[in-house]
């Protein structure tokens, strides 16, 4: 009887432009579309976007860097890997990116956190930093930055280049969900940058809204997490 072995390399995903992946999986569907339904109570959707992350970022994490070891097993040394030193930097964006930071750390539990609080400047319309709490060096560092809803890009666009003028060697954003007009923003920002980025995702929906949210979209993040306040 013959077996079959199926090895999943990376130039084997669906890597687009800008090196953006939609994870394409029943399970991350299935989840995706509870998460989506108004029905859903905050406890429920804490607990699906929790694991939907996890699967988000074991795609997200196929490139993080690891350093080959030996460990003796109970018969005979093995050689291994073993995640690479600066540790990976997650970091989510307050406040709707908390509800992704769990489901993150259990996949990367040696992984440092950091925070980064954004808000958008209502006359300029640009995206600013209100609260920080990073290494002020990044240098050498991966960064994995989780924020639940990319709609128009700006706030990510801000987040990535902060990372980046610290130091940071590369960056993947983790999103729940993206729309293509955020994409298209982040592809213009960064297109003639040089700089690594990749955004990894469970669906690129359809359009903004004149509200700016994600069509169907799954409403405000943040809110269906915690609560109106
Ligand atoms: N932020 C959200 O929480 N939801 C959207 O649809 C867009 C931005």
């Amino acid at each position: 009887m013959s077996s079959t072995v199926c090895v999943l390399r990376r130039h084997e995903i669906a890597w687009h432009p800008m090196e953006t992946l939609v994870v394409d999986h029943p399970l991350v569907a299935h989840k995706l579309t509870a998460l989506r339904d108004v029905r859903t109570d905050s406890p429920t959707f804490r607990r699906l976007a929790d694991e939907l992350v996890t699967l988000l970022a074991y795609e997200a994490t196929r490139d993080v860097r690891v350093t080959d070891v030996t460990v003796e097993t109970p018969v005979a040394p093995a050689h291994g890997v073993r995640l690479a030193k600066p540790h990976p930097l997650v970091v989510p964006i307050l406040r709707a990116g908390l509800g992704m930071l769990d489901g993150m750390t259990r996949l990367l539990p040696t992984a440092e956190v950091g925070f980064l609080g954004m808000i958008r400047n209502e006359s300029t319309l640009q995206a600013e930093t209100y609260a920080t709490r990073l290494p002020d060096d990044l240098s050498g560092r991966q960064c994995f930055v989780v924020d639940p809803m990319l709609a128009t890009g700006g706030t990510l666009a801000a987040a990535v280049q902060f990372l980046f003028e610290r130091g940071a060697v590369d960056v993947t954003a983790i999103c729940l969900l993206a729309a293509p007009e955020g994409l298209a923003h982040m592809d213009k920002v960064f297109a003639n940058s040089g700089k690594p980025i990749r955004v990894v995702t469970a669906a690129l929906d359809e359009r903004l809204n004149d509200s700016g949210y994600i069509v169907p979209g799954l409403g405000d993040a943040g809110d269906r997490l915690y609560g109106v306040v």
